[in-house]
């Protein structure tokens, strides 16, 4: 069966969002067997005071971390594209709608508990929350991708 222009969209953007997020979480993983979490320091947005750190690509750690702000930055592009995409088009749709608000509510969680992690040099706590958001974030969006699926 074809996929009509508009549902082939929908799913695109919703399995990109859920891609994106798994990534950031293998990346995440990475980040902390590594111990690269303080790689840019407490600072946050920036990294070590810079926008692009001097030593990016020779300290692994610098690199790590860096790059796990990264994928979290691009899935906020990916997740403001599908919102933007799903409220146009879908926003009497009230089963989509609600997935959407979770994960967009949880993502927005996340990266706020990932600026409050590295401030805190990494307190426990919060690094174990930073993992429990995280498969939260990833079970919504996946939610939202097989509703997409029927759409
Ligand atoms: C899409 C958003 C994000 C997701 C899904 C995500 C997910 C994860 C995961 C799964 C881990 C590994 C946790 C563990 O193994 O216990 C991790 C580690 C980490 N994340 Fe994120 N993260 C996100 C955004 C951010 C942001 C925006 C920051 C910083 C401002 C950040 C800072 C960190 C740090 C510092 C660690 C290492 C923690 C440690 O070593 O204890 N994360 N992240």
């Amino acid at each position: 069966m074809r996929m009509s222009g508009g549902s082939r969209t929908l799913k695109i953007l919703t399995l990109t969002y859920a891609g994106m997020i798994f990534l950031a979480i293998a990346w995440g993983g990475y980040v902390r067997a590594y111990g690269a979490g303080m790689g840019c320091g407490p600072d946050w947005p920036l990294c070590n005071g810079y926008l692009i750190p001097p030593d990016l690509f020779t300290d692994m750690r610098v690199f790590l971390e860096y790059f796990h702000r990264i994928i979290a930055f691009l899935t906020g592009w990916v997740a403001l594209g599908a919102t933007i995409y799903i409220l146009a088009r879908y926003r009497h749709d009230k089963p989509l709608l609600l997935a959407l608000v979770a994960v967009d509510t949880l993502l927005l969680i996340q990266i706020t508990i990932g600026m409050y992690v590295v401030a805190t040099h990494l307190d426990p706590f919060l690094s174990a929350t930073h993992l429990a958001v995280a498969s939260a974030t990833f079970a919504a969006s996946v939610v939202l991708a097989t509703l997409s699926m029927r759409r």
